[in-house]
């Protein structure tokens, strides 16, 4: 992807409402983590749903160079492990692409096999902070050599003998959670993780799901986890739900487009993803769950939205790990909305495959919208509609790219992005989806 020529795209209002029933690819949180679960496990585990983006076809790589056999059969995925403890040395530098999943979750799979391994990926993910995994992995014993300011290309010394981890989260992070827990597969004893405020707890079903044991505990405002380490992990087949964060996009845009109403049919409903549904009923939004229903361990609904008219909002910190990527097109809709929004407590945002809070603001101003941000907080003014006619930087952030092309739906002018190419690490066929429902998007 390093080296790939940008595909500018243009996006402007439709002639008539956007309608229509939709699938959307299959999560990303929980694609990641079947694949390396199935690597993980005994026998062989058969994925239904897989999301086929970017990222994920770049987990399924680095799996496959750790010894695991992943193949496609038909539309399904099949993963023949290797049983815990059993990965092989690669044979080679393992790219991670664009994903931060990937990469942390495979750092603390990899701390505790004693195995050699060099991890890299495009030029967003080499600005991340992998501080956050290599800071608490090490106690496994595991040694890491990273570049200045922990960045990736990182270098892994699995350990040979590791020591369980007992790890309270300075931040709110699901990614650095499952490291924690997955680094604590393959040690003795008891890995403990406590979380500040609850995070994604897609590792913690899928361990169960596998066979390991996993207890989850109130703590405060947050929650303790405890794994037992070294089970049986025996293969076991995932059905993957609709991703809500992609299920995010046609929403919102149905929001927008006056007249329209669609549907997203096998969305997942996780309640620790879906905080921008709640913050969208808040606004006054129309939006309707049927069909309600948990397949392999997580909610799964159909997903119904109507054009409305929405009101400015205020979000809570507290809720941001429950709709962490879904800021900025939350922020897009709130730009369309009457009144001042204020999305409290970002700082996460700073570190995401952009800098997240910096780059949505930015995409509202050169549209037209009132914005500031305040130490962590975004604020807002909407005015019940939006200018438009702005060239879009998308810095290699797929959600900054959706985000702007459904802004382009509802603005007076068009809005133009300088590249969709990234919106393939996690939606790929996302311009057919919207194009199929009634919006126009084009190469520009
Ligand atoms: C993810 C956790 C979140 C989220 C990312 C996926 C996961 O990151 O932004 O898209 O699958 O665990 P953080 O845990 O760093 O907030």
């Amino acid at each position: 992807m390093d080296q790939h020529s940008p595909r500018p795209h243009l996006s402007r209002r439709p002639t008539g409402p956007l309608s229509g029933r939709a699938t959307v690819p299959g999560d990303k949180s929980i694609s990641h983590r079947a694949l390396m679960f199935g690597a993980l496990a005994v026998g062989q585990t058969r994925i239904s749903g897989l999301l086929e983006g970017e990222d994920v076809l770049r987990t399924a790589a680095a799996m496959r160079a750790l010894g695991a056999d992943i193949s496609r059969d038909g539309a399904d995925w099949l993963v023949s492990g290797r049983g815990l403890g059993g990965l092989i040395e690669p044979a080679d530098v393992l790219d991670m692409g664009n994903s931060g999943t990937a990469a942390r979750l495979l750092a603390g799979i990899l701390s505790t096999h004693p195995l050699y391994a060099v991890m890299t990926g495009d030029a967003s993910l080499r600005k991340r902070p992998m501080g956050r995994v290599v800071d608490p992995l090490g106690a496994t014993g595991a040694q890491f050599l990273a570049r200045a300011g922990n960045r990736l290309p990182l270098t892994i010394l699995g350990a040979r003998d590791p020591l369980p981890l007992s790890y309270r989260l300075p931040v709110a992070s699901a990614q650095v959670k499952s490291a924690v827990l997955l680094a604590g597969l393959n040690a003795p004893g008891y890995t403990e993780v406590e979380e500040p405020e609850p995070t994604r707890d897609h590792s913690e079903n899928m361990l169960r799901h596998f066979g390991a044991q996993v207890t989850v505990t109130q703590a405060g405002t947050g929650r303790h986890i405890r794994l037992r380490g070294q089970p049986e992990l025996r293969a076991a087949d995932v059905a993957v739900p609709g991703d809500p964060s992609s299920a995010a996009f046609p929403v919102a845009a149905a929001l927008l487009v006056p007249g329209s109403e669609i549907t997203i049919a096998n969305a997942g409903l996780n309640t620790l993803r879906t905080g921008l549904f709640l913050t969208l009923r808040e606004m006054g939004a129309r939006l309707d769950v049927a069909d309600q229903r948990t397949e392999g361990g997580e909610p799964v609904g159909d997903l119904t939205a109507g054009f409305s008219t929405l009101r400015g909002v205020d979000v809570p910190p507290e809720r941001a790990p429950s709709m962490i990527d879904e800021y900025p097109i939350l922020a897009v809709l709130c730009a369309a909305a009457r009144g001042t929004s204020r999305l409290r407590g970002l700082a996460e945002l700073r570190v995401k495959e952009s800098d997240r809070l910096t780059a949505t603001a930015a995409l509202l101003r050169v549209n037209g919208v009132a914005v500031e941000i305040e130490g962590d907080d975004l604020i807002v003014h909407g005015d019940g509609g939006i200018q438009g006619g702005g060239l879009v930087e998308t810095h290699m952030d797929h959600r900054l790219a959706m985000s702007a092309l459904v802004m382009g739906q509802a603005s007076r002018e068009p809005v133009r992005i300088d590249d969709a190419s990234f919106i393939d690490t996690s939606f790929p066929g996302f311009l057919k989806l919207m194009r199929g429902l009634g919006a126009e998007m084009a190469a520009a």
